[in-house]
C-alpha cells in the first residue's frame, strides 16, 4: 500500500476499548475513529454504575463522561444523536477534565464486549446493497 491511511474507523467504547488494534496502528499514527461511540446507546453502559459516579463527582451525565473520555484518549469521537437534548449535552464536554485516575477507572471497564454483531451473510447483502 502506497497511501498510509490517516484515520481507522471501529466500533469503541468503555466497554470495548480495542487495545489490541489500537497497539498495532501506534507506530503507524493513524487517528482512532469511534463508532457506536457511546455503545449504540446502551442502556446498560449509560447507565454504569462506575461512570455514574465519576459523572456525580462533575455535575455531567453519564454519556458526557464518556465522550469525554474519547477525547482524552486522543480519538476522533462523533456520536449519533436525534434528541436536541441529547446533542447539546454531548457538546458540552469541553469545560472539564477527568483525573488521570478516573481515566484508569474508565479503562478498567473494558471488557470487549461489542455492540455490532452482524453476520458475514449480511455483512454482504448491506454491501451489495440488499439491507
Ligand atoms: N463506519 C461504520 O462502519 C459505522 C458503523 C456503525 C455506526 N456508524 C456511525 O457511527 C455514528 C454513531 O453511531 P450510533 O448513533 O449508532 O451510536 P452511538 O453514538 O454510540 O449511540 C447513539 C444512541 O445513543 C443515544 N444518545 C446520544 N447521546 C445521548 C446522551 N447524551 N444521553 C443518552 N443517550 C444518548 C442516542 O439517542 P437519541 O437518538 O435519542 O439522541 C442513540 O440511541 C453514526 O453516525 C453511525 O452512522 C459507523
Amino acid at each position: 500500500m502506497k497511501i498510509k491511511p490517516v484515520a481507522l474507523q471501529i466500533e469503541c467504547h468503555p466497554y470495548a476499548q480495542r487495545n489490541d488494534i489500537r497497539e498495532w496502528v501506534k507506530p503507524y499514527n493513524i487517528i482512532i475513529e469511534c463508532w457506536y461511540p457511546l455503545g449504540h446507546g446502551d442502556k446498560g453502559l449509560l447507565s454504569d454504575p462506575v461512570i455514574k459516579t465519576i459523572a456525580d463527582a462533575h455535575g455531567k451525565s453519564i454519556a458526557q463522561i464518556i465522550l469525554r473520555w474519547h477525547i482524552q484518549e486522543g480519538f476522533s469521537v462523533i456520536p449519533g444523536a436525534t434528541n436536541p437534548a441529547h446533542i447539546r449535552e454531548n457538546i458540552s464536554i469541553f469545560d472539564f477534565a477527568l483525573s488521570d485516575e478516573e481515566m484508569a477507572t474508565m479503562r478498567l471497564l473494558n471488557k470487549d464486549k461489542r455492540f455490532f454483531n452482524m453476520s458475514i451473510e449480511q455483512l454482504d447483502r448491506m454491501a451489495a446493497g440488499r439491507f
